[in-house]
């Protein structure tokens, strides 16, 4: 039997994130500076994880695995493989815990890499249920965003219960995601803002939905290539997730510099209270400036990425 792999690239969330969770849409990125690559091999006894998180079988792997260990399971039951005689090395470049998708990445490699150790053809919707076994225990009910976008190669319209649309950037936009080096905690940042919704419905209400209608425009502004424009909608989205508690001191610190030196908008991605920012740079050599500068001030990592026009 041949040595498999399977790989996925990350994502990140462009605007709408929280007010997603509450009905109104979201623009999520897939971003392939870092990803994710499963080399599953044969090797007699059970099935076995090599990974900076786990090094064993997948019987004693720490709760923390659940998600992951079921997908496994689920996968090889699919491909009639008995769940035995795997070694299964797991390597990625995605931090976890920090908004970019680190939890679907690694089970979407994972599965991919199975597939190819049966030498069987997957359909992208093999995938999406699959993956969505892992997310499950990740996020208790996930939006199915990240999923989505790791099995794209464009970016992602999504409205909850509506079914996905591509978007096809009309120009190219400079962005720049950079770590604020403190883990995030995607549940419990949901829940607060489900607190917040109970405690002043009204007045939450209305800043979920103007983060609606900025996304809104946000797409318009990727489909005609305006980036000030787009650059503004990430600003006012920054502005109503300050008002619903998800920003922090460090995230708040590093968005506040990337403007001042010249961003044209930047705001927190995924769960926020830690994680990541993004901002968007003016051109090529403005994104290679700031990020060095953002390197400077103390980002614990930081990508420039170009998404260029389809
Ligand atoms: O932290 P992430 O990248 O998983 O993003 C969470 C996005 C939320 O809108 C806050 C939650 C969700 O399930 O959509």
């Amino acid at each position: 039997v041949q040595t498999a792999t399977g790989v996925a690239h990350s994502k990140f969330i462009l605007i709408g994130e929280h007010a997603v969770v509450h009905g109104q849409p979201a623009i999520a990125l897939p971003f392939p500076l870092v990803g994710v690559e499963s080399v599953v091999d044969y090797v007699p006894g059970s099935v076995k994880l090599d990974s900076t998180f786990y090094y064993g079988p997948i019987e004693t792997a720490p709760d923390s695995l659940d998600g992951l260990t079921n997908c496994i399971r689920k996968t090889l039951t699919k491909l009639d493989l008995p769940c035995s005689d795997l070694l299964i090395r797991i390597k990625s470049s995605i931090p976890p815990g920090k908004g970019l998708g680190s939890s679907a990445s690694v089970a979407i490699a994972v599965i991919r890499s199975l597939f190819a150790y049966a030498e069987q053809d997957y359909t992208e919707e093999d995938i999406l249920e699959l993956a969505d076994i892992s997310e499950r225990y990740a996020h208790g009910e996930p939006s199915g965003i990240d999923t989505l976008t790791i099995t794209s190669e464009l970016p992602i319209w999504y409205e909850k219960d509506r079914p996905m649309c591509r978007i096809e950037p009309k120009g190219d936009f400079y962005f720049i995601v950079a770590d604020s080096g403190r883990m995030g905690d995607t549940r419990s940042a949901v829940e607060s803002v489900a607190d917040l919704i109970k405690s002043a419905p009204k007045r939450i209400q209305s800043k979920l939905d103007r983060i609606g209608e900025v996304t809104h425009r946000a797409r318009n502004a990727l489909e005609s290539a305006s980036k000030h424009l787009l650059g503004q909608m990430l600003n006012e989205a920054q502005k109503e997730l300050e008002a619903l508690g998800v920003s922090d001191a460090g995230l708040n610190r590093l968005i506040y510099f990337a403007r001042q030196e010249g961003a044209l908008g930047a705001k927190l991605t995924g769960g926020g209270n830690g994680g990541c920012i993004i901002a968007l740079a003016r051109n090529e050599v403005h994104s290679r400036q700031l990020s060095e500068k953002l390197k400077k001030f103390g980002a614990h990592a930081v990508w420039s990425f170009a998404l260029k026009k389809s």
